[in-house]
């Protein structure tokens, strides 16, 4: 018996509260999500902290890159993204969102950003928060970049790792068993059929595809018993799964 898809909650529950922020972890908890998903940078002097894009313009009511901004710069700024229900919420850092999710139970994707930004030391130092928290059994670390992922394999045998992509390969478990990795995250668009799925799963892979909102796409990927989604709205997945 093969076990559920699971749903892993995308940027928090970005669907209904600010992505990568704490009231979107939050409510991923309250809502059952499985796991949760988001994105890590590095500001200008180092410290970790918990933003999608590069810049800042997108997200919060400051401009440029989030590289060119100390810490205490991107703490003074609104990451609610003109949503007036969440004015005044707080680039989150790092340390905050594993202490937030450690006493639970669900799994960690930490996706290093550091496709655009190298950010050098970014895999150090994301591994000295994942032990300082105790997460190495409940984290998956993945990036876009081939060569953060073989270095995080380098570093750390022993934690979770998954490759990401964007443009179509047939098989992807080959690049991901070659960069030290346990799975793949594909746009759900490169997911083609059941017995793709299969074949990931006989070379060791797990495979956890984004960003699954729609129903119609949401029923398939369980059908096709996927590892995980990664959903903005974990409340519709997880009904949509319980009915099926
Ligand atoms: O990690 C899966 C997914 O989050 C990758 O795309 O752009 O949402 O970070 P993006
Ligand atoms: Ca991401």
């Amino acid at each position: 018996m093969t076990s559920p898809t699971q749903v892993w909650a995308h940027r928090g529950a970005s669907g209904y509260a600010p992505e990568n922020t704490l009231p979107a972890f939050e409510l991923a908890l309250d809502q059952g999500a499985e796991g949760v998903e988001f994105d890590v940078q590095l500001s200008r002097d180092g410290a970790l902290v918990v933003i999608h894009d590069e810049t800042l313009d997108r997200t919060t009511d400051g401009t440029g890159r989030v590289v060119g901004h100390a810490l205490a710069e991107l703490r003074a700024l609104d990451a609610s993204g003109g949503d007036a229900d969440y004015a005044g919420v707080r680039i989150p850092t790092l340390d905050e969102v594993l202490a937030l999710l450690a006493p639970q139970r669900l799994r960690i994707n930490i996706e290093l950003k550091n496709s655009v930004e190298p950010y050098p030391g970014l895999e150090e130092k994301v591994l000295a928060s994942v032990a300082e928290h105790g997460l190495a059994d409940r984290v998956v670390l993945s990036s876009f970049a081939d060569a953060s992922v073989r270095r995080l394999r380098e570093l750390a045998p022993e934690i979770e790792l998954a490759m990401l992509y964007t443009r179509p390969e047939a098989r992807p478990w080959r690049r991901a068993t070659l960069l030290g990795a346990q799975g793949f995250h594909p746009p759900a668009r490169l997911v083609p059929a059941r017995l793709w799925v299969r074949l990931a799963h006989a070379a060791g892979m797990a495979v956890r595809p984004w960003i699954v909102n729609n129903p119609a796409q949401l029923a398939t990927m369980f059908r096709w018993q996927v590892d995980a989604v990664f959903t903005d709205t974990p409340d519709v997945a997880l009904a949509l799964r319980s009915a099926s």
